[in-house]
């Protein structure tokens, strides 16, 4: 599957009956979307995971959650565990996201654990990296991003990482208005991957997926991942509009099946 379309519903839906008139919308919009070789992950607050699970049946969506905890059991009152997430119908979660090291502090160490966790329990983390405009202003963006990624993915074998799926998401990006240039986001691909080939392999770096995140939207989807070729999208905002979201990732599926057939 080439494309992978990830909402982040975030800290909303805050009733039953918002929730019942998400999936309700959310479905039927899907019935009229042409959405070849692409994944839809709906990523709703943990409580609602199990009933967006048992309510929405379809082979092109999954599920995943926000957040897990570094550890896996114990007295950590408040906190979520991997089992807990993939026993209710989550197959993904997202780690690493630019809310959580602003709210939580949580750094590139609890990230890493977080990602290990999630693998160990057959989860796939969405694990999120990118700079804010102040690191970016001083030029130390890449800098950053390196440090993401070889920190975050310390210690994970070769036969793991290809699970992993990266956001690039520049901080400053996300619940703004602002977007990167198509260039930009290559450049901060470009690094990633040559990561990936430094700390595995070519063959490994060809095969991770990197997505874009941060504001997207339908009118900046085509310069911040269809131009860039990513793989994909990380939504927030616009995931909480079911036409919205779904349009952004029809608009992701068909132009890579156009690819293919200009590709023949
Ligand atoms: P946004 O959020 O689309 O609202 O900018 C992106 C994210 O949280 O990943």
């Amino acid at each position: 599957m080439k494309n992978l379309i990830i909402g982040n519903l975030k800290m909303n839906i805050l009733t039953l009956v918002e929730r019942e008139r998400y999936i309700e919308t959310f479905k039927k919009e899907l019935k009229s979307k042409k959405l070849p070789d692409s994944k839809i992950i709906l990523c709703p607050p943990a409580v609602h995971i199990e009933n967006f699970f048992k309510n929405i049946k379809s082979d092109k969506v999954f599920f995943g959650a926000q957040n897990i905890f570094s550890e896996e059991r114990g007295s950590y009152t408040g906190e979520i565990s991997a089992p807990m997430i993939k026993n209710i119908g989550a197959k993904y979660v997202i780690v690493g996201h630019s809310e959580r090291k602003r709210y939580f502090f949580e750094d590139n160490q609890i990230a890493n654990a977080k990602i290990r966790l999630a693998l160990k329990n057959g989860l796939i983390p969405v694990y999120c990296v990118g700079e804010t405009k102040d690191e970016r202003l001083l030029g130390n963006a890449a800098e950053v991003i390196m440090k993401q990624i070889t920190e975050g993915l310390a210690d994970i074998s070769s036969a793991k990482i290809q699970t992993v799926v990266i956001v690039y998401e520049p901080v400053w990006a996300v619940g703004s208005d602002e977007v990167p240039t198509c260039n930009e986001i290559l450049e901060a691909k470009i690094l990633i991957k040559k990561l990936f080939s430094h700390a595995y392999s070519p063959a490994i770096a060809e095969k991770i997926k990197i997505l874009y995140g941060g504001s997207v939207k339908n009118k900046t989807v085509k310069q911040v991942c269809l131009d860039a070729g990513m793989d994909g999208a990380l939504i927030g905002r616009e995931s909480l509009i079911p036409s919205e979201f779904l349009k952004i990732a029809e608009a992701i599926s068909m132009n890579s099946e156009q690819e293919k057939i200009n590709n023949k």
